[in-house]
Parts: C-alpha cells; sequence; structure tokens
C-alpha cells in the first residue's frame, strides 16, 4: 500500500516472517487467538483480551489492530506484526514507543497460539524485534514485562541477556499481580552472537517512527544482517 508504508517492512528470520497482516491475515490471526493463547485461569496480559470467549478474543485481535493503526503517530506509535511459519498465521509480535526521538526507548509484546508454543519461534520473533530496534531505530534500550508466573516469557527475555528493571503491583480483574520489567541495552545485545535476522523496506517507513528520513549512515535500503 503506496501510503501507508508500513505494509513494506518484513522481518525474515530462519524459521519466521513478520510483517504487518492484511485483512484475510488479519482474520487468521483472530482465529489463532480464539483458538487458545494461555492455559485455561491464566492471565498473561494487563488488558486481559486473551481471557475471554473465543468470540471475544477474536474481535479483540482485530480491534487492537485497527486502534494500532488508527492511532499511530510519530511521537507515540504501536507496530503490531503478525507472524508466518511456513505460510501459516501463528502470532503476533509488538514494538512500541512513545517519544522516541528523544527517549531512544522502546518495548516489546509477543504471544502466540498454544498450539505453537515451545518450539523456538517466541525467540526468533524476540531477536526480529530487537535487530528492528537497535539497529533499525537506534534504539538504546529496550523493555520487556512479563507476570511473575510467566516463565516461557520471562525466559526469552533472559536468554537475550535482560536486566531486571523493577516490579510494579497490578490489579487484574480484582486479583493482585506482580509485572517484573526487564531491560536490554543497545550495549549488552551488541555483544552477543546475533540470531540471524534479514529487514526489508525499512527506509521506506522510517519517518513514520519520528526519525529523519535521512539514514544515520550511508547504507542500502535493504538491510542484510547477519544472514
Ligand atoms: C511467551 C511466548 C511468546 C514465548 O514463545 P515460545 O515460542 O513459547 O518461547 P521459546 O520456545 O522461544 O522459549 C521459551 C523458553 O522458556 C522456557 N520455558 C517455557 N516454559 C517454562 C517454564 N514453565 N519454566 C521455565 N522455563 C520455561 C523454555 O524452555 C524456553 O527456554 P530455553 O530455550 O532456554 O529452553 C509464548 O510462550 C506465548 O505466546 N505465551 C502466551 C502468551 C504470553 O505469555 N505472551 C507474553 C506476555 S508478557
Amino acid at each position: 500500500m503506496r501510503h501507508w508504508p508500513l505494509t513494506q517492512l518484513t522481518l525474515t528470520t530462519p524459521d519466521l516472517v513478520l510483517h504487518v497482516p492484511d485483512d484475510d491475515q488479519l482474520d487468521e490471526l483472530a482465529q489463532v487467538a480464539a483458538d487458545g493463547v494461555v492455559p485455561p485461569g491464566a492471565v498473561y496480559f494487563p488488558q486481559p483480551w486473551a481471557s475471554g470467549t473465543p468470540e471475544q478474543t477474536a474481535r479483540n485481535v482485530v480491534q487492537n489492530h485497527w486502534w494500532a493503526r488508527g492511532d499511530w503517530r510519530e511521537d507515540n506509535w504501536r507496530l503490531h506484526l503478525a507472524v508466518l511459519h511456513d505460510g501459516q498465521v501463528i502470532g503476533q509480535q509488538n514494538l512500541s514507543a512513545r517519544d522516541f526521538r528523544v527517549t531512544r526507548e522502546a518495548r516489546t509484546g509477543f504471544w502466540l497460539g498454544q498450539r505453537f508454543q515451545g518450539r523456538g519461534f517466541g525467540t526468533q520473533m524476540r531477536a526480529a524485534a530487537l535487530h528492528l530496534a537497535f539497529v533499525c531505530l537506534g534504539a538504546e534500550r529496550v523493555t520487556s514485562t512479563a507476570f511473575a508466573d510467566n516463565a516461557a516469557s520471562r525466559r526469552v527475555s533472559e536468554k537475550f541477556g535482560y536486566q531486571a528493571n523493577g516490579v510494579r503491583r497490578l490489579a487484574v480483574d480484582g486479583r493482585l499481580v506482580e509485572v517484573h520489567e526487564a531491560v536490554l541495552t543497545a550495549e549488552t545485545w551488541r555483544r552477543q552472537d546475533q540470531q540471524p535476522v534479514l529487514i526489508k523496506g525499512f527506509d521506506e517507513c522510517r519517518h513514520l517512527f519520528g526519525l529523519n528520513p535521512e539514514p544515520p549512515e550511508p547504507g542500502p535500503v535493504d538491510m542484510i544482517l547477519h544472514l
């Protein structure tokens, strides 16, 4: 789509492709969520969008994507990417920031349909989001939050070398939950062995992230990173 250049952005890992979903893919994504994201009774999100009926969960996904697109501003953006494996939609990876041009800090979020969890895909999704943040956007810090009992999410952060950055208390559906924030600096990230990620179409949309139209240093339009 010419007038929404984010549709040209594609992140590729060894097993996954991440991009803004078209309507059919958004519908598929909603169905994946409706089929189950969290174990029965578990709540892993401050807004328990995945804990209602399948119909509510699916609608939450669709409306959340429309809202994120409609509400996009250069100083407050939320990138919601569909994640595909072998051409099948399996989950969602988010990267968002407020006043990024000043703070150079972004945050991630992610989820997979239950049948796709525990196969290393979440780790590849996070690797893709971190490449976008640190290499393309020039982030200095990326944060992630996870509920205390969400071992898989916290483990993914741990694997990338995130440091603990405090615990917040929240009421979710009248229940106390502890939210652990973790932060990864660009410096720590650069010291690690990088997972292979290919990013295409970023230069066309860099201005939408509040960045100057010119890349900071000469480079190709599409960035081939460690692949
Ligand atoms: C969180 C999520 C995206 C992670 O994706 P994933 O594909 O399952 O994660 P991976 O397979 O890449 O890695 C998970 C890691 O956690 C570990 N793990 C999983 N469950 C665990 C548990 N109960 N205790 C300890 N470690 C656990 C795995 O062993 C793996 O670590 P390893 O590679 O060192 O073995 C996915 O599990 C999910 O969608 N969960 C439900 C929604 C959710 O919680 N979203 C995040 C909200 S903050």
